[in-house]
């Protein structure tokens, strides 16, 4: 898979920018070097760009279509599902992870402490439900989510990809690779999607 992207990738002429551009070479050694770790090989590598980041920042998050189109399919074969196969979780479950900001902070970057959630912080970008009144807007409000799509089996497994992994669908979106890096399990992943699609969801009341 990996060598069918750099062959494409080869094709389409898009190699060496980093060389070509000693600023943003500098910019990169300068934020490198404002993180630290106690055990660097745990999460700094978090910092190296893959395929996909390296292109959205060559393009400028801009991409022509057809690289748009290949991060778009490389990001799709990304995506892994819980073992029994069950896209929707428990919804009460799913508010709470939703609302939860924790772990992998700028700054000191170390591993979680035992025990720690990570959680989606989902009001961080968008709107959910009606009663959290503190939310940002880089991303669209996702309050009736449920309501307004319903929750066909295809609209399920879309917001669980969508999580999982947003570049799938929008090559060089804002929204953190959830499952990707591991910040939310399959099995949370669930619930977050219960939270947006179960109708009992404070996410579709009013
Ligand atoms: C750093 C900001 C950010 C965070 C955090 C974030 N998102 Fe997003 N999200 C976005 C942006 C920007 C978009 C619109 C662009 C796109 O589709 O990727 C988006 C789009 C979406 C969409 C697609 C909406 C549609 O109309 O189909 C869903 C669903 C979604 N987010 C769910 C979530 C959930 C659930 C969480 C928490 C687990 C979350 N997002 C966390 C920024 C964020």
């Amino acid at each position: 898979m990996k060598n069918t992207f750099i062959a494409a990738l080869l094709a389409l002429g898009a190699t060496g920018i980093h060389a070509a551009d000693p600023i943003a070479f500098q910019a990169e050694q300068i934020f490198r070097s404002s993180f630290r770790a106690d055990n660097p090989k745990y999460w700094m590598t978090r910092l190296d760009q893959d395929e996909a980041m390296r292109l959205c920042s060559q393009y400028k998050d801009n991409p022509p279509a057809k690289v748009r189109a290949l991060i778009e399919k490389t990001q799709q074969a990304t995506i892994r599902y819980p073992v029994e196969g069950k896209l929707i979780g428990d919804w009460k479950e799913g508010e709470k992870l939703a609302a939860v900001g924790t772990g992998g902070h700028i700054g000191f970057i170390q591993p979680d402490p035992p025990g720690r959630v990570r959680g989606g912080n989902c009001y961080a970008c968008h709107q959910l439900a009606k009663k959290e009144v503190a939310y940002g807007t880089i991303g669209p409000s996702l309050q009736h989510f449920g309501k307004l799509r319903g929750n066909s089996d295809e609209i399920v497994k879309y917001t669980y990809d969508k999580i999982y992994n947003s570049n799938a669908f929008t090559a060089c979106t804002n929204m953190p690779r959830f499952g990707l890096h591991n910040w939310l399990t399959p099995e949370q992943i669930t619930h977050i999607v219960a939270f947006l699609v179960d109708p009992e969801s404070p996410v579709n009341k009013d």
